[in-house]
């Protein structure tokens, strides 16, 4: 697989609050076509991690590069635009926006014609068209009323919104940080069953989980975490669900060669 180049990666990140160092010297590669899982304890820095690569966060020191070339996004709106799609742990919805506005929130589709490019109307019925047939394509959800406001939505139903954002729309990279914590049995199969679609359409997919076993079956590669930074890169077929455990709590130390 690391015959091709990276989609995105980051050498030596670094991002401190205060005392506090999120990101201690972190890198990161992300290859065509692939699910790579970032495990990790709580506070080992995955979120941070993310969102320095998203625009989130501007990380003190390091370097990002997309398609090898060094990008230094200022804001998320800078990220999505380059094609990268992030559904942050914080779910990142407007509760009092119906489901289709959330969903084109930013990128609203225009009218046709003098309408949309001279007055700039919104076109409603189109944006809760594809709104209508995205979220069922998926599954997520059933909803009656597209124009249901978020805020009226289970938690659950929440991040089937913002997941179903992400995967509308993220053209080179989709980044999901735990996005089936507060999804049942039923709907974080289906959002696994997403992740392996986006997948086999060729999008590479960052997926931050603490469920070992969701991310044994869908990860082609695995990034474990550690004290802010990248212990070590191991695969399914190559570890174990406690290898992967001993690594992320430090009970089995890792040649700093990354595999
Ligand atoms: N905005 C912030 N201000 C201050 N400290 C922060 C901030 N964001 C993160 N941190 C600190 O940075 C460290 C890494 O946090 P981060 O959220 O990246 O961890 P995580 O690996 O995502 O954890 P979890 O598994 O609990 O989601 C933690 O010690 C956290 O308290
Ligand atoms: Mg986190």
């Amino acid at each position: 697989m690391n015959s091709s180049s990276p989609v995105l990666e980051a050498s030596g990140l670094v991002k401190r609050y205060g005392r506090v160092t999120a990101l201690d010297r972190a890198d990161f590669d992300l290859y065509p076509g692939e699910v790579l899982a970032v495990i990790g304890d709580n506070g080992a820095g995955k979120s941070t991690l993310i969102k320095a690569l998203s625009g989130a966060v501007i990380p003190d020191e390091g370097e990002i590069r997309m398609h090898g070339k060094p990008i230094r996004f200022s804001s998320p709106i800078e990220a999505r635009a380059a094609g990268i799609e992030t559904v942050y742990q914080t779910l990142a919805v407007s509760p009092a926006l119906g489901i289709a506005d959330n969903l084109f929130l930013g990128r609203e589709l225009r009218k046709p014609g003098i309408l949309g490019s001279v007055f700039r109307m919104l076109d409603k019925a189109e944006m809760q068209r594809q709104a209508r047939q995205e979220l069922s394509e998926l599954g997520l959800l059933t909803i009656q009323n597209i124009n249901q406001a978020v805020e009226t939505l289970s938690g659950g139903q929440r991040q089937g919104v913002a997941v179903a954002r992400s995967a509308a729309f993220g053209s080179q990279v989709v980044i999901l940080d735990e996005p089936t914590a507060a999804l049942g049995v039923k709907e974080s199969r289906r959002v696994l069953n997403l992740i392996r679609q986006l997948r086999d359409k060729g999008l590479p997919i960052v997926l931050i989980s603490h469920n070992m076993p969701h991310v044994f079956e869908v990860a082609d590669r695995i990034h474990v975490h550690r004290l802010g930074r990248r212990a070590a890169v191991i695969r399914p077929v190559t570890h174990s669900m406690s290898d992967a455990v001993a690594i992320m709590t430090g009970a089995t130390e890792v040649e700093s060669d990354i595999a």
